[in-house]
């Protein structure tokens, strides 16, 4: 059997002494592209930013690809929510999105002629090569969004952990996005969305995770997940404003 792309046990998560996660359990296969829903506040940006150590957990193991993030940090991308980044920091798209690939070089190294092609095809694969030089502070949402997409691009991770990556897009730019995870989807890569849209998660994710108390309510196949008991526990409204659809 293949190692999980993300294999999570027991991680508790709290903030001061509130916790927002309890003891939670989740494993992701390897190819799948998953949907990580939720209502505002379940937890949802945590659990990435806590498998990451970014949010340090108060107990628990997390492992990529059956190592410790550590070990295999070039091959796991993250994608931040946007309302959470500081967008005021003084640089540029290009600079940006050419961090993306600082990952993958070893300590001390600068990037050079390959990091820079990767960053320019990045900007090119989402439709913003014409604001490379732009600051970041002056971006519309979509931009950000795009510029972010650029960057985990241009990473090229294996496993790509991407908090609302739809967020105040456009319905034409949701498309183009779209189809840009469907193609990575198609190379086999791991992708892991926060997604608020329910109507469009058949569409294109195979898996599908939700999360309410604390907890994982139900984790696996999107059909398996998408029943309107379990998502009436996660967002706590009537079923039949959930119906979806296809
Ligand atoms: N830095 C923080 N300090 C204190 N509490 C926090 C912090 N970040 C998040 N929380 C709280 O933790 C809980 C989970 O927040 P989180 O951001 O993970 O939710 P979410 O599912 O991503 O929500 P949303 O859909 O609104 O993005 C919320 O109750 C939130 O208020
Ligand atoms: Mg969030």
């Amino acid at each position: 059997m293949s190692s999980s792309a993300i294999e999570i046990n027991d991680l508790t998560v709290a903030y001061h002494d509130n916790v927002v996660l309890q003891g939670v359990n989740l494993s992701l296969p390897e190819g799948e592209v998953t949907a990580l829903l939720g209502a505002n506040g379940a937890g949802k940006s945590t659990l990435l930013k806590a498998s990451l150590n970014l949010e340090p957990p108060l107990r628990g193991q997390v492992s990529f690809f059956g190592q410790p993030f550590d070990a295999v940090r070039a091959r796991v991308g993250y994608m931040p929510q946007a309302a959470q980044v500081d967008w005021d920091f003084p640089t540029t798209v290009f600079d940006t999105v050419l961090m993306g690939t600082y990952g993958n070089l070893g300590w001390f190294r600068r990037p050079k002629k390959p990091q820079y092609e990767a960053a320019q095809a990045a900007l090119a694969k989402v439709g913003i090569e014409d604001l490379a030089q732009r600051q970041i502070s002056q971006l519309s949402g979509g931009q950000k969004q795009r510029t972010f997409m650029a960057r985990i691009l241009a990473q090229d991770p294996d496993l790509f952990l991407m908090d609302e990556p739809f967020a105040g897009v456009d319905a034409a730019s949701e498309k183009a996005l779209t189809e840009v995870l469907i193609d990575l989807k198609n190379q086999g890569k791991t992708i892991v969305i926060v997604h608020h849209d329910l109507s469009t998660v058949k569409n294109f994710c195979t898996w599908a995770v939700l999360l309410g108390n604390k907890q994982v309510i139900s984790s696996g196949p999107v059909e398996q997940v998408f029943t309107a008991d379990a998502l009436h526990r996660a967002y706590g409204i009537a079923p039949e404003l959930l119906t979806t659809k296809s």
